[in-house]
């Protein structure tokens, strides 16, 4: 590369990437599944799945179908609890080349949080928090976290308190107001926002009238969600002063772009990875491409760029 290549690092809350394509949680496993496939040094950062205080089996199958531009998930947050985490997962992460790593957390409660928190925050080799709203609260009824404003700043403002490193709080788009949620989570002390995650969706089998999820509902999630995501990160973006992380249906290169002129510091790419386990990298080679192409000379100069009328 030329010495006037474009700059493609961006910072989140201080933290800085090589690169603002990032692998989105639950379609990137603990990382290290990914060292063979992927240039660790060529991309901004990962997610890891989402982390709980014990392990967890997750729903039963059929738990992913495809559907027209994406597909619909309810795994069910399956993993192996944050502890065996740090000790088997995050050593060989450790030793892996140019791999910043954020930490997906979620919990089912406010305490199951803190003390997900607490394992992290005196394990290292982890960059950021990335703490889920998105998870159903069992202390008040299985709303989740993230749709109720009372909840999500009860969420934040205790688990900023005991974080270590900087906190990215990722919000829920099953909401009315994704810019009064965003501004809810900086008041109650986020350090950044990320978003969006899957919208709760359904789909029926006609012929045997059952749903085609054994959780009935799932997630929705991949390019079917693009527009709507964009329009989100857009919304948050005027809305608060902490950077937006945003996501939703990237694919291609010119997708990350769009997101990051909608006021994006910084993007995700989840669904993208099960078409192609190599797509964040390539997504993050080709921003470079366009970047260099369209004589942009820091991709940072991208964020909130867009010309409205
Ligand atoms: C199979 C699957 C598992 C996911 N698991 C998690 C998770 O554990 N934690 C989380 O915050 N988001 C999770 N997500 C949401 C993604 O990180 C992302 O927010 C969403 O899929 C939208 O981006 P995309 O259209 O690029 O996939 C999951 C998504 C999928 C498809």
């Amino acid at each position: 590369m030329s010495s006037n290549a474009p700059d493609m690092r961006v910072q989140i809350a201080g933290v800085e990437l090589q690169s603002p394509v990032i692998a989105a949680s639950g379609t990137f496993g603990y990382g290290v599944e990914f060292e063979e496939i992927v240039a660790f040094d060529r991309i901004g950062a990962f997610v890891t799945k989402g982390l709980s205080r014990e392990p967890m089996q997750g729903n039963p199958t059929p738990r992913i179908i495809e559907t027209a531009s994406g597909m619909i998930n309810a795994i069910g947050l399956q993993n192996m609890g944050v502890k065996a985490f740090v000790e088997e997962k995050l050593p060989k992460i450790r030793a892996m080349k140019g791999a910043v790593v954020i930490a997906n957390i979620f919990g089912y409660t406010v305490e199951d949080c803190l003390e997900v928190i607490r394992v992290l925050n005196d394990a290292e080799g982890i960059a950021l928090y990335e703490l889920n709203a998105s998870c159903p609260n069992t202390s008040h009824g299985g709303i989740a976290f993230g749709v109720d404003p009372g909840l999500l700043t009860e969420l934040v403002s205790c688990t900023k308190a005991v974080c270590k490193r900087p906190l990215m709080v990722k919000l829920s788009p099953n909401v009315t107001s994704m810019a009064a949620m965003a501004r809810v989570a900086e008041e109650a002390g986020a350090d950044a926002v990320s978003l969006v995650n899957t919208f709760v969706s359904l789909a029926i089998d006609i012929e045997t009238r059952k749903p085609r999820i054994a959780n009935v509902t799932g997630g929705l999630s991949g390019p079917a969600i693009k527009p709507i995501a964009v329009r989100m990160v857009h919304d948050a973006w005027k809305a608060v002063k902490i950077p937006v992380v945003g996501m939703g249906g990237i694919v291609r290169a010119e997708d990350a772009v769009e997101f990051m002129m909608a006021g994006a510091t910084a993007v995700q790419v989840g669904t993208a990875s099960y078409a192609d386990p190599r797509a964040v990298e390539n997504i993050a080679n080709g921003m470079l491409r366009w970047c260099s192409a369209h004589r942009v000379e820091r991709a940072s100069e991208l964020t909130g760029s867009i010309v409205l009328p």
